[in-house]
């Protein structure tokens, strides 16, 4: 029988200069195999003595043992070598500059989004968030739109399948219930802004089934009619870039405002085409009025003390304006010849920033630049 400790050594040896895999391999089959130096060697425990085998039984066992930990440990090292050695004939300087075919644009109601909460965030909202699966309580009940009441129809909401409570979840259809989520999760003063999807069954040129609006919200006290119109007025202006937009309150109704009112913007139409900012047209962009009382209460806080206003906007429908996109369903066929006509070049800053900034630096649709 060979020398257990030489077998050791020399197996030992191999397994620590093996170049990659595949010898590691070979040499744990001519030691460890069916027909391997150690197992055969192991057979030969079956011919001892008791005696012998009580000796030799845990010295070959302790061999296995430790060959296979130092194969283990040298495939873990082959391992981290070949990762490396891939990592570095693999590696891309992702600061260089793209192909044309590979670049990719950013999406008008991305841009949009963006611009809007650089408009608000400048001028001291934050944004707030809330989830498009929403409860019937934020999406309605707590909006003053109790269980019987029309609006719920005018909404024409998904609902998903009733749960183990009997209680169905909506896809929400506005984003007015983050106005509950936002009031609900903290003490007043709120100056928020909240941006996302939003979803109703409804499909034509100017309704998708998912649409996108932004709410705003505004408590404090001493908050009045002057604040919202202030407001709506400056964000058309900063939005649309002009310094005079013809803009006009017209009365409404929503169960959660009081008094209530549609916003339009004047615009002419020009050769087909539409002309923002002034004209004998008008153009409905989005709804507001002073929270309801009711609203407040439903939300512990005291309508005496405080109040404020909200409005809630159609995103899409603001970006078809300012970048004369014709049909809504547009922005999400995913056609790249239309992704790539309105889209805005990923580098691009979108910015509205009016610090040190000349109105042809703003951002505009990298169609328009030539592209
Ligand atoms: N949630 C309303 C809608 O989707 C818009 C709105 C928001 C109106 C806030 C008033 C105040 O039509």
């Amino acid at each position: 029988m060979e020398d257990l400790q030489t077998l050791e050594t020399e197996i030992t040896a191999e397994i620590n200069t093996a170049a990659d895999m595949a010898s590691l391999e070979d040499i744990r089959i001519a030691a460890l195999g069916k027909k391997g130096r150690v197992s055969l060697m192991m057979r030969e425990l079956g011919k001892m003595s008791v005696e012998e085998k009580k000796e030799f039984g845990p010295r070959f066992n302790g061999l296995k043992m430790r060959l296979n930990d130092a194969l283990a440990d040298r495939k873990a090292l082959l391992e981290e070598e070949a990762l490396n050695a891939r990592l570095q004939s693999e590696r891309i300087d992702i600061t260089l500059p793209t192909s044309p075919e590979m670049e990719g644009s950013i999406h008008p109601i991305t841009q949009v989004m963006d611009e809007v909460t650089e408009i608000f965030t400048e001028i001291g909202f934050s944004v707030a968030e809330g989830p498009e699966i929403e409860e019937d309580f934020y999406n309605f009940t707590a909006l003053n739109i109790p269980e019987e009441h029309p609006a719920r129809q005018m909404h024409d909401t998904f609902y998903l399948p009733e749960d183990e409570e009997g209680k169905r979840k909506v896809l929400r259809t506005h984003t007015s219930p983050v106005q509950i989520r936002t009031m609900m999760a903290g003490p007043p003063p709120y100056r928020i802004i909240a941006p996302g999807r939003t979803y109703r069954c409804d499909s034509d040129a100017t309704h998708t089934p998912m649409f996108h609006q932004v709410e705003a919200l505004v408590i404090d006290k001493n908050i009045h009619m002057g604040h919202l119109k202030w407001s709506i007025e400056e964000f058309c202006r900063r939005f649309f870039e002009l310094d005079n937009v013809k803009i006009r309150f017209r009365p409404s109704y929503f169960p959660f405002t009081e008094p209530s009112a549609e916003v339009d913007i004047g615009c002419t139409f020009k050769d087909g085409e539409i002309v923002i900012g002034d004209g004998d047209d008008w153009l409905e962009i989005m709804g507001c009025g002073m929270v309801n009382p009711r609203v407040l209460e439903n939300v512990d806080l005291d309508p005496n003390e405080y109040q404020g206003f909200a409005f809630g906007m159609g995103l899409d429908r603001i970006a078809m304006l300012k970048w004369g996109i014709p049909d809504l369903r547009d922005f999400f066929a995913a056609d790249l010849r239309w992704l790539k006509h309105y889209g805005f070049a990923a580098l691009d800053i979108p910015s509205l920033s009016t610090h040190g900034k000349k109105a042809d630096d703003k951002a505009a649709p990298a169609a328009r630049k030539g592209k």
